[in-house]
């Protein structure tokens, strides 16, 4: 099959590799009729990761089922899916409790529960950009769709940001009536603003200084903030009479920039405690990692972040962290996108064929004007 593979920072390639088989009875295998690329995935683009070469990157994905191993009793070939991108095993003491993200058993590597496909430090599991994926415990990883090709540019948000956007306002404990606050209005922001406004809230901000992510933010009914424009905190703070939000979400992670483009990965965590009103939540599901071997600085490179604690703390702020437990939202999203009340497609600004991806990640990394959200479609 053809794969998309790292091979080292800003080299992607598409490769032939063997079709993956049924290694387990717990197995499937899924044809990849669409993946999409994820802001996720440039961090390990920039090589700002450990991820080893040679991996297949890719865990947002979506197909129809092509193989199943003995075990499997509920899902069946033919049946269209979506693959959570968190790989969970069902039966561990996290998994019974909802946290899918953390798994205790998928993922071998030292110090870290919860696997994903084609991911940095997530376990030895290849990714779907590619042909054709395997994917482990499927039974209880896999949620079934319509059969068809109706509403796949809506369904395939449902594999990772969707949800992760979803589970930003839940970590922040948006309530309706709630003023919230989005920092990042890349695709996950987009989608956080998206889940915030159909959990009723009063007003979102979204942050950002990429103007085209910004309009799509205004087309959603949400109020663009351009931090290029100014103090983003203080614009918020203007636009509530003082008063700030009631929560805020954190959709940027680590490579946080000012408007000239220097990292600072502390800033929008200071922003989000200036900008929540005391007792706020704040749901950080941008990424920070533990490494970072390009960091602009000696802390930033084992993930110490110097960020204001001290005030988080004096105002009695809550925060909610980590990788988003997807399956917990995705079969009410799923119904969401049916019935209409959700439309995570307005996002997409690109479908292509596989072969075009390494060009799409340089265009997608550079955050070029239009570029938001890619879809690839690696069997057409
Ligand atoms: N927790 C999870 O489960 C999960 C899942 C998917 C993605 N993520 C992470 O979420 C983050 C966002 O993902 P994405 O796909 O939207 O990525 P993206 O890189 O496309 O979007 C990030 C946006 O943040 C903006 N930004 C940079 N500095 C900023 C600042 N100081 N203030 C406000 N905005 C700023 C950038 O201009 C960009 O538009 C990434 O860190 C990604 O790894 C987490
Ligand atoms: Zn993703
Ligand atoms: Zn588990």
């Amino acid at each position: 099959m053809k794969a998309l593979v790292y091979r080292g920072p800003r080299d992607v390639v598409v490769e032939d590799r063997p079709d993956p088989t049924i290694q387990a009875p717990t197995d499937a295998i899924i044809r990849i009729t669409t993946t999409n690329i994820c802001g996720s995935d440039l961090h390990m683009y920039e090589g700002r990761t450990s991820v080893e070469e040679g991996k297949i990157l890719g865990h947002e994905n979506m197909g129809v089922v092509e193989a199943v191993g003995d075990a499997l009793t509920r899902i069946k070939v033919g049946d269209r899916v979506s693959v959570p991108f968190n790989i969970a095993c069902g039966t561990c003491r996290n998994c019974l409790h909802g946290w899918t993200s953390f798994c205790l058993r998928t993922n071998p590597t030292e110090g870290m529960d919860g696997a994903a496909y084609g991911y940095a430090n997530m376990g030895p599991y290849d990714g779907g950009q590619a042909q054709f994926l395997r994917v482990p415990y499927a039974d209880f990883n896999l949620l079934r769709l319509p059969s068809g090709t109706e509403h796949e540019n809506d369904f395939t948000m449902l594999s990772d940001i969707f949800p992760t956007g979803w589970h930003g306002t839940e970590l922040a404990g948006q309530a309706p009536g709630d003023t919230v606050a989005v920092f990042g209005a890349g695709p996950v922001g987009l989608m956080a603003a998206h889940s915030a406004m159909i959990k009723g809230a009063d007003r979102v901000f979204v942050v950002d200084k990429e103007t085209d992510r910004l309009a799509m933010a205004g087309k959603l009914g949400a109020i663009p903030v351009n931090f290029a424009e100014g103090d983003p905190v203080q614009q918020i703070m203007d636009a509530t009479d003082g008063v700030g939000a009631d929560c805020g979400v954190e959709a940027v992670g680590y490579q946080a920039h000012d408007p000239s483009g220097d990292e600072h990965p502390e800033l929008v965590l200071d922003n989000l405690v200036d900008v929540v009103r005391s007792t706020g939540g704040i749901g950080v599901v941008g990424v920070y990692v533990p490494q970072d071997p390009n960091g602009p600085d000696k802390q930033a490179r084992e993930g110490r972040i110097g960020w204001q604690y001290g005030t988080f703390f004096t105002k009695g702020q809550r925060m909610g962290t980590g990788q988003a437990p997807v399956m917990r939202y995705n079969r009410q999203l799923r119904d969401l996108i049916i019935a209409g009340r959700a439309q995570p497609s307005f996002l997409v600004s690109h479908e292509l064929p596989l072969a075009e991806a390494p060009e799409a990640y340089g265009h997608f990394d550079r955050r070029e004007h239009g570029w938001t959200k890619v879809l690839l479609h690696p069997n057409d």
